[in-house]
């Protein structure tokens, strides 16, 4: 039995130390907004918060999971009323919107580390989630605002 606080609720789930939190999150949890893409770390798609850091829960074993907070896309603000969740739906940022809540998670833990990131800042953190459809300027865009957003707040 593995236990850790998901979006701020205690869970236990029977997983194995090896099963890859994103299984455990999508299959056992119904926590589907985190997306399967490469299943390798390569995309971003899967990307969630543990204890505040971005993560790829594709690779990341239950073993590393256990006694800590992991945060995901319904986690990020129920209301909608996060700077990123702003900022996104303002930009209209999302195409097909399959990478999108691993954008906005790794945008999200961006913005904790940087409040006020220049390009140079964005392109390096962001560079690990890959969109098929292009919409890289308007995530750049919305980080921008999401940072000025959260300044006011
Ligand atoms: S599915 Fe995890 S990084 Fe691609
Ligand atoms: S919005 Fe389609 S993959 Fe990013």
């Amino acid at each position: 039995m593995m236990k850790f606080t998901l979006n701020g609720k205690p869970v236990s789930v029977e997983a194995e130390a090896d099963m890859p939190l994103l299984w455990a999150l999508r299959d056992m949890l119904g926590m589907t907004g985190t997306k399967y893409g490469c299943g390798m770390a390569l995309c971003g798609a899967c990307t969630v918060h543990l204890d505040g850091q971005a993560v790829r829960a594709c690779t990341l074993p239950m073993s590393m999971v256990e006694g800590k907070q992991v945060t995901t896309i319904e986690g990020l603000a129920s209301d909608a009323s996060h700077p990123v969740q702003q900022a996104w739906q303002s930009h209209n940022v999302p195409q097909c919107g399959y990478c999108q809540s691993g954008q906005m998670m790794s945008a999200a833990a961006l913005l904790a580390k940087h409040p006020n990131p220049d390009d140079k800042t964005i392109d390096e953190q962001m560079q690990g989630n890959i969109c098929r459809c292009g919409t890289y300027p308007r995530i750049k865009a919305a980080i921008k605002t999401a940072a000025k957003l959260g300044a006011k707040s």
